[in-house]
């Protein structure tokens, strides 16, 4: 069964007064029977963490490291994470990938330490426009999910999220048709069933993102295997994501 979830993905944007205000604002909205979680920059995590009092939304994180505690100047490990009771961090967003370098390898070592403290990742594949025009999409995507889930194969207990974004599609104002998107997610669904059983697969859940709005979200989560998105720009003006997380609960209903 099915159980949407809208993820909201702020990345590096919003002052602290504004990102206090945006949740607190969200407080005072009727409660949607939605799963919500909101990524926000780690300097605000655990303020926005207090704030939060509205049902069903739960904070994150965007970033993990892929070590321990120590001496890695900067970084900010699961465990910390995990003593400020955050239950969701986002891994190998492809601007990550991109910007900062991230190989597979290393989104998978995350991954291991979100495990070690029993937070759930989020994890981030897809494409560039040139791997689609070459006919890569598959093998690219093929290759970012089994890295991603190599400690699933040995125990399939530990849980995940799967976010599927076309690097073309992010912040480009180009969504993915629900054709496109629907055949990926697909393509996703055999993949962890051939390597984690179907019984496991279903579990999973599997976001869209890349220009997901009010406007297109419901043809989106309307596909089989698509259950939900993950939102960067219309999730930094709290009605327009306020609007995605309804259709999700329509979706639910
Ligand atoms: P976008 O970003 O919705 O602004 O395209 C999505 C994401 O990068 O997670």
């Amino acid at each position: 069964m099915k159980e949407y979830i809208v993820a909201g993905n702020w990345k590096s944007n919003k002052s602290y007064l504004d990102a206090k205000g945006y949740v607190v604002k969200l407080n005072d909205y009727p409660p949607l029977d939605v799963k919500t979680i909101l990524a926000v920059p780690a300097i605000y995590a655990d303020t926005l963490f207090q704030l939060s009092k509205q049902k069903n939304v739960a904070i994150a994180l965007q970033n993990a490291s892929s070590y321990d505690d120590g001496a890695y100047t900067g970084e900010i490990s699961a465990k910390m994470i995990a003593s400020l009771a955050i239950p969701y961090c986002i891994v190998g967003h492809s601007e990550r990938r991109k910007l900062l370098g991230e190989t597979d390898e290393q989104i998978a070592d995350k991954i291991d330490q979100l495990y070690l403290h029993k937070i759930t990742p989020i994890l981030c594949i897809g494409e560039t426009m040139e791997e689609r025009n070459t006919g890569e999409t598959f093998n690219i995507i093929r290759r970012q999910l089994l890295k991603g889930v190599r400690s699933l194969i040995s125990d399939s207990s530990f849980p995940i999220i799967i976010a599927y974004e076309p690097i073309w599609a992010i912040g480009t104002g180009i969504t993915a048709t629900e054709e496109q998107a629907g055949e990926v997610h697909e393509f996703i669904f055999q993949i962890l069933s051939e390597v984690l059983g179907k019984e496991k697969a279903e579990t999973i859940p599997l976001l869209y993102g890349g220009s997901c709005n009010e406007k297109n979200a419901e043809a989106l989560f309307r596909q089989k295997h698509i259950w939900g998105g993950l939102i960067g720009g219309a999730s930094l003006e709290l009605d327009s994501f306020y609007n995605i997380m309804r259709i999700a609960a329509k979706c639910n209903a």
